[in-house]
């Protein structure tokens, strides 16, 4: 069995993955730094590096306790978007790897990955049978909100990104303000299922304009109705507060996803992926949608919206098989490239 080894350490997750050319996950390791973080509230970059120097070998090691470096055909490594310390950590053990070991070496997009991971499958996961390219992506993460048009695999257009915070980064510091540790995206979640999404109105940003999101107006009208409440009346209304913010994301991202369909009425497929994609009331909505719309909708399990190396493995196996290799002068960068995108 050929195989990608994958590497992904572009934020707080070391993960590695052995993932075969039809997207068959063969193994998907991760360890998350969240103990690490969690007394600063957020993540600290420096600790992130140093979590993925430790943690990142003695993973690859257990990935290829039940493989062969004989079957690796490529080593896929995260090269952009994230931190750059966290970044750098994965880039050299990749160039290390791939020049001991003599494979080749294939830097990936971050996002590319998020865009991939639907492909994925496994014993449980397949995408739906007539799931397939061309499909508009959703990515929804704790860094990024994008919609793609995808059209094959290194062939993705923008039809529109956040102006401001990402849909994540709004869940996770109005859970902050209200107490729920960090990163609080998973706890509002499971609060907001006891809670009522009418009780507070949260305003929608630029809901009606175009593709493009903006969560900054929400994470604010979130903090300032807190100032007008007691701890008390915090405490127990913290399922609506979370309940109503969660709609109010929810009716946005859905809202926006639709709408891209009415550009590229013959695209039939579309995912939601990233941390956020696996958001439950997200996921209920999407399939409605996808029902009342006739759309073909692939939701990625848990394991692979959130950041994996298993889809970084995946791009670099369309990659590999398109002859896309990176060289050892490759460098990480914080950013995407301009020329990741149409
Ligand atoms: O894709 P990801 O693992 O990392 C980034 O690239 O950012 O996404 C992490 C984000 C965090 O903001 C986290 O709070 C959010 O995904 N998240 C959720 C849920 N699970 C994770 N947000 C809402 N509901 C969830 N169930
Ligand atoms: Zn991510």
């Amino acid at each position: 069995m050929s195989l990608i080894l994958g590497l992904e350490t572009s934020c707080d997750d070391t993960a590695v993955a052995l993932v075969d050319h039809n997207g068959r996950v063969h193994c998907s390791l991760s360890a998350n730094q969240d103990l690490a973080h969690a007394p600063f509230g957020g993540v600290v970059p420096e600790l992130a590096s140093r979590c993925h120097t430790e943690t990142l070998i003695p993973l690859v090691d257990l990935a290829l306790s039940n493989a062969n470096w004989s079957q690796i055909d490529a080593i896929a490594v995260t090269a952009r978007p994230g931190l750059i310390g966290s970044l750098l950590v994965g880039v050299v053990t990749a160039k290390s790897l791939a020049l001991a070991k003599g494979k080749p070496l294939i830097a990936v997009n971050h996002i590319e990955g998020h865009i991939l991971a639907p492909l994925l499958r496994d014993e449980e996961y397949a995408p739906p049978e007539s799931f397939d390219f061309p499909y508009v992506a959703l990515i929804v993460s704790g860094g990024h909100t994008h919609l793609f048009k995808v059209y094959k695999p290194n062939r993705y257009e923008i039809l529109g990104q956040t102006r401001d915070d990402a849909a994540g980064e709004a869940f996770d510091k109005f859970a902050k303000a209200l107490g729920l540790g960090f990163p609080g995206g998973a706890r509002l979640d499971q609060m907001a299922r006891k809670g009522d999404p009418k009780a507070f109105k949260f305003p929608q940003g630029l809901k009606s304009e175009g593709l493009e999101f903006s969560f900054s107006g929400l994470k604010t009208a979130g903090l300032r109705v807190l100032e007008t409440l007691s701890s008390q009346e915090i405490l127990e209304k913290t399922p609506d507060l979370c309940a109503s913010f969660q709609a109010a994301i929810c009716d946005v991202l859905i809202n926006k996803l639709d709408r891209a369909f009415d550009d590229c009425p013959e695209i039939k497929c579309a995912t939601i992926s990233g941390g956020v994609s696996a958001n439950s009331e997200l996921r209920t909505r999407a399939v409605k949608w996808a029902d009342e719309r006739g759309k073909i909708i692939a939701l990625p399990p848990l394991r692979y919206c959130t950041d994996n190396a298993a889809m970084i493995a995946r791009a670099g196996g369309f990659a590999f098989q398109e002859g896309r290799f990176s060289s050892q002068e490759v460098s990480p960068s914080a950013s995407a490239y301009s020329s990741d995108y149409l």
